[in-house]
């Protein structure tokens, strides 16, 4: 029979044990240890008691059911110990309120580029989407761009790379991400014959430093209409709808004329200060009038590129930064924010 150690022994052996442990799970091994049914070292020595001498089994008895109890105390004490320690901070309360689940969020820039294209749906207008990595074809050539037109800079267009290594003449035209969303009209009209009434939102991309109006990856969304008799007063009628509708219903607007190779007469559009409604103030460079899209009359040249008669048919087109309006419409001063997913920005916008 193995020697079954003295209970003072036992006791110290166990208090200096106790010392050592630091989780409740070492704490459970402990008891495990020493009051443990099968393998416990405190109830192997009550067991050994039946075989000691007759006269000293009641004093060990006693002596080993009060260490027995000074084990347990001492082992809850420390359990309490242990248990302050590691789960003050998770200890459940449930008299308290549940806290709420908090639920994923649209973007800004999809809240707005969602309630744009139900202004126009509403108008009747079918929405398209199309590819950000284009051609040269698509992007320029086709919207009266030729090669030599400063908007086709490398300062201004990410070329792919690929697209670069290529400069033998026969090999595939250089590919872009798109810096605009007006190719969408020669891709449509492409494939479809007038009436055309589109509207063509996406990301658009461009070889700029961000800062606080500019990021090189924006939304735009793109109109287009065209038919027999379509009119530029048709384009400034529509346009005062949707913008009345998107900012509020006091809104001028004016056409001033403008250049873009697509359109000709060409126009940039102006609405009233949103910020001081035509006072002037620090925004509106105290004009009182703030732009916001440009747009114009389809150019022959680009009805010819998609086998559209231009005897026949006149359309209008115009093209509109999403990000820029969020800015106006959300009063937000750096664009930069829309991209960086700060939740202390995302939070403020509806779900
Ligand atoms: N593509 C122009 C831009 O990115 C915007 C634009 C201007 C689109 C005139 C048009 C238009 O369709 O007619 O700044």
């Amino acid at each position: 029979m193995t020697s079954t150690p003295s209970i003072i022994q036992l006791k110290t052996n166990f208090f200096s044990d106790l010392e050592k442990v630091k989780t409740e799970r070492e704490l459970q091994e402990l008891r495990d240890a020493y009051l443990g049914r099968k393998r416990g070292a405190l109830v192997a020595l009550l067991k050994s008691i039946s075989s000691a001498p007759i006269d000293t089994r009641p004093s060990l008895g006693k002596q080993a059911n009060e260490l027995k109890l000074e084990i347990d105390t001492a082992l809850s004490d420390r359990r309490k110990n242990i248990s302050k320690q590691t789960d003050s901070f998770n200890q459940i309360d449930v008299t308290l309120a549940g806290r709420p689940v908090e639920l994923g969020r649209r973007h800004p820039l999809t809240i707005l580029r969602e309630q744009l294209e139900s202004i126009f749906t509403g108008l009747g207008f079918e929405i398209l989407h199309g590819p950000e990595v284009e051609d040269d074809y698509h992007n320029f050539e086709a919207l009266n761009m030729p090669s030599e037109h400063p908007a086709r800079d490398m300062q201004d267009t990410l070329y792919l790379e690929t697209s670069l290594r290529s400069t033998q003449p026969n090999e595939l035209p250089p590919t872009l991400l798109r810096t605009h969303t007006s190719g969408m009209q020669i891709r449509y009209m492409e494939d479809h014959e007038p009436p055309v009434r589109i509207i063509a939102p996406g990301l658009v991309y461009r070889r700029d430093n961000p800062d606080l109006t500019h990021s090189p990856m924006f939304q735009q969304i793109e109109g287009l209409v065209v038919g027999e008799n379509v009119s530029m007063s048709d384009l400034k009628g529509i346009l005062e709808v949707f913008l009345r509708n998107l900012f509020d219903r006091e809104t001028q607007v004016m056409l001033r004329p403008s250049f873009f190779p697509y359109t000709e007469p060409s126009a940039e559009v102006f609405i009233t200060c949103v910020f001081c409604h035509g006072a002037g103030c620090p925004v509106c460079k105290k004009t009182g009038w703030l732009e916001i899209l440009g747009c114009g009359m389809v150019h022959p040249a680009v009805f010819e590129a998609v086998g559209y008669d231009p005897e026949r048919y006149t359309g209008w087109a115009f093209g509109l930064g999403i990000d820029r309006v969020a800015l106006l419409k959300y009063r937000i001063e750096d664009i930069r924010l829309f991209y960086e997913n700060d939740l202390r920005l995302l939070e403020q916008f509806p779900y």
